[in-house]
């Protein structure tokens, strides 16, 4: 049985959990935690937070899709962005229920549909093939550093039309990991990042400004869209507020996990060589162990039973992705890589209205990537173990040891 499938009110009261899913050792390795939470009950509350979370497979896909009781206007983080004192101004297109919604990312749909990324995949694949013939030049580099993240901060900001300058990737990573950071506690960590990100914050508002929008690019797209009068003019700057906040980090840990699993894993290297075709399969297998953005968060807009777990009206909850990705109901062997999994129903984009608007482009950056490796590197190991990158709501890795021959 799954969400809302009880009357309201007749679940029991939430397993109260004490556990910090924010704590520096839970962020190093979460899984633990995860296994814990979907076995207390189909919700938990976690007391050290004040919130819900939902870890199950099923309730997880079930709660995503019942957008009327898992709203999403109380903020996409763990805090409750209507309450007073709320310290920033909701997206118009992740914090925003229909019918609000549905217009917005109509419009965000036409601007990076499918037949638009369509028009910028050779420029991908030429920056891909460039970077690929760089590396193996040196054949010692960092993946992260040198590929997934030199990658995605020149193909995605030219696709959107930013204009380039020396601090553009520096700056661009900054504002997606303070991004991400906000979507967790008022920690220690989001406080230094906000510090950080204060000296910045004049570019980044120059940067949602129509005059920095290149023509051809999705942001000119956007404003020609306020322009027509699909979406309010002050709704423009904050989709292209949406694209420099969530675009990067997101498709770059992607990238990264997939090199990760792929160099520890020489037969599915080899595979993949012989079948560049698994590329796609590749990219969601390490979506799914990976899960970039771990917590989306919704308010309950009524009691609802998960299951058979009583959520209060008016709940912060966060939903688990990652949980849900290696549920071994769901999963055979959920921590394994395997290249040959049938991965179709991983939530790492979301699932339900709100499921990721710009994963063509995460898609497409990652196939042109793995396949100009697999086209030219015959073996890739790492030389070190990797390193994380702490953040509050996104898994990524700051250092990837590779060798490449
Ligand atoms: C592998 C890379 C990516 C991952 C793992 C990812 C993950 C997600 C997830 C989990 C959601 C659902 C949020 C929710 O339900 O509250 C989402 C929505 C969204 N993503 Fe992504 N994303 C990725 C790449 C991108 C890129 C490249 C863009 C740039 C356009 C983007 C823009 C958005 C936007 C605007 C939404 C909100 C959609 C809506 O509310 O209708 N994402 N993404």
């Amino acid at each position: 049985m799954t969400t809302d499938t009880l009357p309201a009110m007749t679940g029991r009261p939430a397993p109260v959990l004490t556990l910090d899913p924010y704590a520096d050792e839970i962020l190093l390795d979460p899984f633990p935690a995860y296994a814990e939470i979907r076995e207390a009950g189909a919700a938990v509350f976690l007391e050290r937070h004040g919130v819900y979370a939902i870890g199950r497979h099923r309730d997880v896909q079930a709660a995503l899709k019942n957008w009327r009781d898992f709203s999403s206007t109380g903020g996409s983080g763990i805090a409750d962005i209507r309450k007073p004192g709320a310290w920033r101004a909701p997206s118009p297109i992740v914090e925003v229920d229909p019918p609000d919604h549905t217009r917005v990312r109509a419009v965000m749909q036409r601007v990076i549909s499918p037949s638009v990324m369509r028009r910028w995949r050779e420029e991908f694949e030429r920056e891909a093939a460039r970077l690929v013939d760089e590396l193996l030049a040196q054949t010692r580099f960092d993946g992260v550093h040198d590929l997934s993240e030199a990658f995605v901060s020149t193909v995605f900001p030219n696709a959107l039309g930013l204009p380039d300058s020396p601090e553009r990737r520096d700056n661009l990573f900054l504002i997606g990991e303070w991004n991400f950071d906000a979507q967790g506690p008022r920690n220690a960590r989001l406080e230094a990042t906000t510090r950080r990100v204060a000296a910045i914050e004049g570019w980044h508002q120059e940067m949602m400004k129509r005059e920095n929008q290149l023509p051809g690019g999705f942001g000119a797209s956007i404003f020609e869209a306020a322009d027509a009068g699909e979406i309010e003019a002050e709704v423009a700057p904050l989709l292209i507020r949406s694209f420099l906040r969530g675009g990067l980090d997101t498709s770059s840990s992607t990238i990264s996990a997939a090199l990760y699993y792929l160099a520890r894993d020489p037969a599915a290297y080899t595979a993949l060589r012989a079948d560049p075709n698994k590329t796609r399969n590749v990219i969601e297998e390490a979506m799914r162990l990976e899960t970039p953005i771990p917590y989306v968060g919704r308010l309950t807009m009524r009691d609802v039973v998960v299951d058979d777990v009583l959520v209060p009206a008016d709940s912060k909850v966060i939903v688990m992705l990652p949980a849900a990705n290696r549920d071994p109901a769901a999963w055979t062997d959920p921590d394994t890589f395997d290249i040959n999994r049938t991965t179709q129903g991983h939530v790492a984009l979301g699932y339900g209205i709100h499921m990721c608007v710009g994963q063509a482009i995460a898609r497409l950056e990652g196939e042109v990537v793995l396949k100009a490796l697999a086209a030219r590197v015959e073996t890739l190991e790492l030389t070190e173990e990797p390193t994380r990158k702490l953040n509050n709501n996104l898994r990524s890795f700051a250092s990837l040891p590779l060798r490449a021959q």
